[in-house]
């Protein structure tokens, strides 16, 4: 049997309004998230090790200027402001795991950050080799954008990507993201909800 077979999409339902949702109130709705077949969870203590495992990985630095983490204590800190700004929003990058095996195979979502003077979300992903080409990128920024549209509307959703970045391009371009040829810079810029000033 197929995992999608198994595992429904399963969004939870909105406890509050868009416009006064509050981190206690985000927090109930990005917590733990289940697509078809994986479990987005919010990052915890002790996921050092599996963010090292992801991001100290050259291939999947590969378009990435800053280089893979060099060591434990890199992926630490990164883990840290993301617990941070889990704390202050009730939302950011999850953690992903394959629903059947609760195996780590990524970290990816949404997270505040300011962009051209503008509040926004950026859109990230990064899999394990492994893990790859198995629509699970796909999967888990489908479900990002639609629940950062829909309890977030207030802010853009941003993707930047590298030209060259062909399977993140691809994403981008499934989800439904929009070109912003006009905000370029070294990256090539998606975005839902942007608005020209
Ligand atoms: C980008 C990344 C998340 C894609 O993960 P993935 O789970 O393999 O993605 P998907 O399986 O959902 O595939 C997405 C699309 O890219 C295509 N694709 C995957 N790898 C590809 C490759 N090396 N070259 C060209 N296309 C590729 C897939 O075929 C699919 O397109 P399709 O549905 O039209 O066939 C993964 O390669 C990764 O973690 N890379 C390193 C981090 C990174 O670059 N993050 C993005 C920064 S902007």
């Amino acid at each position: 049997m197929r995992h999608d077979e198994v595992y429904k999409q399963h969004f939870p339902t909105s406890q509050t309004d868009n416009s006064t949702s509050s981190a206690a109130a985000l927090v109930a709705l990005f917590n733990e998230v289940y697509t078809a077949r994986l479990v987005l969870r919010r990052p915890q203590q002790g996921d050092g090790p599996a963010m090292f495992m992801v991001h100290g990985d050259p291939a999947t630095n590969q378009y990435n200027l800053a280089g893979p983490h060099p060591d434990l204590a890199a992926s630490e800190r990164t883990l840290q402001r993301w617990l941070q700004h889990w704390e202050t929003y009730g939302f950011g990058y999850w953690t992903i795991q394959l629903a059947y095996t609760k195996e780590v195979v990524g970290f990816g979502g949404v997270k505040h950050f300011i962009w051209h003077s503008r509040d926004a979300l950026n859109l990230y992903y990064r899999f394990t080799p492994a893990a790859w080409g198995y629509g699970y990128a796909t999967e888990l920024a489908k479900t990002a954008v639609a629940l950062a549209r829909e309890y977030l509307p207030q802010w853009p959703v941003v993707a930047r990507i590298r030209a060259n970045n062909v399977a993140s391009l691809r994403i981008a371009e499934h989800i439904g993201l929009q070109r912003h040829p006009e905000l370029d810079a070294e990256h090539l810029v998606f975005a839902l909800g942007w608005t020209s000033c």
